[in-house]
């Protein structure tokens, strides 16, 4: 009998080289001993729709990861098709596509970060959702807004949202988008105080992104000054995982808070694509969580 035809999933973006997507699928399909292969593919927004084009015609390939700045305009193409394609409702209210499969004949557009998102305070601090009364997020990019949808499910009736974003005209922009009837939006002169009443803080934007405790002008950049705020029962935790524990993670765990950082919310999006591509779903253990920290010189 012949060999099966080797399944090769892929990681699309521009740029591509920053991707720890090959290393994460590398590991487990060496681990769960698959025949199958996952490839990084520089792919220019002017080849995008040539590139989903040639996939949904080739109904051997599995499907792959979607990342910047790709993800809405592979939205926009799934919602362009007539047939062949589909949407799941959390890709569709996210109008975002971070992941591909074929299911049932059809090319299958998701988003795994918010799953990968909860997951990630699931594994790391169990029963994180029990109580959530408060919740605060900052920041209202893309990723925000998996962030905030995974929330909204997880989120007890009662249980309020304040949003602090740099430009407040885009978090409202992205609460009417989300339809969020709960949920107010802040400019970050109110950060410290909203900080200081919540029970649960998501640091999305990309100011934790290399942010130094201090700002050039010596004062305690407002990520830091915010997590000083919180207190013991509360829990912290950043989407940004260079350097793992953010200054805004070692200020929350400083004034008691627990903390959770953001590398297990990359692993833990990865795992419903490897399981549509290769059948196995795979466990996010502690080795792969150093292999990627190797990898990035944290370790
Ligand atoms: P992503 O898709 O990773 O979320 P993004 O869409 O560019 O990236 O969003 C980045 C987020 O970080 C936004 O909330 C942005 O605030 P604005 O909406 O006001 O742009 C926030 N951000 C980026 N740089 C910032 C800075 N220097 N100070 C405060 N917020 C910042």
């Amino acid at each position: 009998m012949a060999d099966p035809v080797k399944k090769t999933a892929f990681v699309i973006g521009d740029p591509i080289v920053q991707s720890k997507s090959p290393l994460i699928h590398g590991h487990w399909l060496k681990t769960y001993d698959l025949q199958g292969d996952y490839k990084a593919r520089h792919v220019l927004p002017e080849e995008l729709s040539s590139f989903l084009e040639h996939l949904l015609a080739d109904e051997t390939a599995p499907g792959g990861n979607v990342t910047a700045p790709h993800k809405e305009e592979v939205h926009h193409w799934l919602v362009s098709q007539t047939s062949g394609t589909r949407l799941t409702p959390i890709a569709r209210r996210l109008k975002a596509v971070n992941t591909l499969y074929r299911q049932d004949g059809e090319l299958v557009g998701d988003n795994t970060d918010g799953f990968g998102f909860a997951s990630n305070l699931d594994d790391r601090a169990s029963g994180w959702d029990g109580e959530l009364s408060n919740i605060l997020i900052i920041g209202a990019g893309g990723a925000s807004r998996a962030v905030i949808a995974a929330l909204d499910e997880r989120r007890g009736p009662a249980s309020s949202m304040q949003i602090v974003n740099r430009t407040p005209a885009r978090a409202q922009a992205l609460v009417d988008d989300l339809q969020l009837s709960h949920a107010t939006v802040h400019s970050f002169e109110q950060l410290i105080e909203l900080a200081g009443s919540a029970d649960f803080v998501v640091n999305t934007s990309s100011l934790g992104m290399g942010a130094t405790e201090n700002n050039i002008t010596g004062n305690k950049s407002p990520l830091v000054a915010a997590a000083a705020a919180m207190g013991p029962g509360s829990v912290a935790t950043d989407i940004v995982y260079s350097p793992l524990m953010t200054p805004f993670l070692v200020a929350a765990e400083q004034a008691g808070a627990e903390t959770v950082d953001g590398l297990g919310m990359l692993l833990h999006q990865a795992v419903p694509g490897f399981e549509a591509w290769f059948g196995v779903r795979p466990k996010v253990t502690p080795q792969i969580r150093q292999l990627v920290l190797n990898a990035m010189g944290l370790a």
